[in-house]
């Protein structure tokens, strides 16, 4: 199943540089399951060509409220009734003062104004200089545009084709994307304020050496992304990984066993669930060699002694506000076999009420896993899914687990 699939959205492009990356945009919703439907204004059609985007869309785009191929001619309102959403992308700083004012003399910012407001939201991606962003103008415009329902996203930050850089870059095609398929989830987490560990944590021998696993964080990252979809507001606490922060995630990066301790301790007060999917090294060590230790051409290897790290789950666990049952606990088991017996062990030993197990070999890197739920009351199978998608199911099990949990409406 796709994020988007079944879903008719109504791609619009105003007039704005940014055009260029609605193309990639509108691929991606297409792959992602959506039928789209592309309106361009003329200034858009200075920027990028409707050959193209019909081309990405596979349908006729529209420009033009005198449209005759409508048997009614009346695009501006044929084109939106069966939409589930108008995504505006890129939104310039005149058509934001043209919705805001409720002005409708062309057809995208026409059919914005006959959309049903109450069932087809309207979801704005600004694009503009950083000066225009800045305007009080423009903000007030966007502020208007917020009260009256529409969603307003995120500028980006960064080099603009002026020349100039600051705020005002529209969001990347990927962003964007993200924003609307976590748009259409459902918020039963809201309110809600979840702390997640993720990926591997590197201890240091020296200034060039150190230990780590093979985690690569994705499980951990999926969660994180999951549980801001389902409207949470999440920290999420990386070892040293390569992947995209999800959107909307507040990320602390972090190196050694001890930095993740810290920044979980910073950040613990505030949350209402808490989900350790890092795999943490269990060792650490002893001493970290301030200068690269060198060969000293006798032959003889250097001896390693260790240290062991504080286990952050099971300290967290101990805590007043998680043995009240404020703060809810989850814990994850990177095993190799026995994982039923292993899952079950390890809940008891770490005293968390849920703990998801799965075989570190068959996932560490991968795109799917497959887990297993062990709570008091027993043993869940989520059978092997994308990471994206036994995220989500995740979420929805610890959602259900957790009624009575502070911040929960
Ligand atoms: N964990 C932690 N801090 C540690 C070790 C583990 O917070 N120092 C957390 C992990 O994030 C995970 C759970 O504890 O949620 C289990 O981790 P795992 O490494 O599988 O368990 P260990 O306690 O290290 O047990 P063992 O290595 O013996 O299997």
């Amino acid at each position: 199943m796709k994020n988007l699939s079944g879903k008719q959205i109504v791609l619009g492009l105003s007039g704005g540089v940014a055009c260029y990356k609605a193309a990639e945009l509108c691929r991606a919703l297409v792959k992602e399951g959506a039928t789209v439907q592309v309106v361009m204004t003329d200034a858009a059609e200075h920027f990028i060509t409707a050959v193209t985007m019909q081309a990405l869309s596979g349908q006729p785009v529209y420009g033009s409220q005198w449209d005759t191929r409508q048997p009614n001619n009346m695009p501006h309102i044929n084109l939106t009734r069966e939409a589930d959403a108008i995504l505006v992308a890129p939104a310039s700083a005149d058509f934001l003062a043209k919705v805001a004012q409720g002005r409708a003399d062309e057809l995208l910012s026409l059919l914005c104004l006959a959309r049903p407001a109450q069932r087809v939201p309207l979801l704005l991606a600004p694009a503009m200089n950083r000066e225009m962003w800045a305007h009080p103008a423009t903000q007030r415009n966007v502020a208007q545009l917020r009260a009256d329902g529409a969603v307003v996203l995120d500028v980006g930050r960064g080099d603009q084709a002026c020349g100039e850089t600051g705020d005002g870059r529209m969001l990347e095609a990927h962003e964007l994307c993200d924003e609307l398929i976590s748009f259409f989830a459902p918020k039963p987490l809201s309110g809600r304020r979840v702390l997640v560990t993720a990926g591997p944590t590197y201890e240091a021998i020296d200034p060039v050496r150190g230990i780590t696993n093979r985690s690569s964080g994705k499980m951990g990252f999926a969660i994180a992304r999951a549980a801001r979809e389902a409207g949470a507001a999440v920290t999420l606490v990386a070892g040293p990984v390569h992947l995209p922060t999800p959107r909307g995630v507040h990320r602390v990066d972090v190196v050694s066993a001890r930095d993740m301790q810290a920044a979980v301790a910073a950040a613990i007060a505030q949350a209402d669930v808490f989900i350790a999917t890092a795999a943490v090294a269990d060792w650490r060590p002893a001493q970290s060699a301030e200068q690269k230790i060198k060969k000293d051409g006798s032959g003889q290897t250097p001896q390693l002694h260790f240290a062991e790290n504080p286990d952050i789950l099971a300290e967290v666990a101990q805590s007043e506000r998680a043995r009240s049952g404020a703060l809810y606990c989850v814990g994850f088991a990177a095993e190799s076999h026995d994982l039923l017996a292993h899952a079950r062990a390890k809940r008891e030993r770490k005293g968390v009420p849920l703990l998801v197990g799965n075989i570190g070999p068959a996932t560490f890197g991968q795109d799917d896993n497959a887990l297993l739920l062990v709570d008091a009351q027993g043993a869940t199978e989520l059978p092997r899914a994308s990471k994206h998608e036994l995220a989500r199911q995740l979420i929805a099990e610890i959602d259900r687990r957790t009624p009575g949990v502070a911040g929960k409406s």
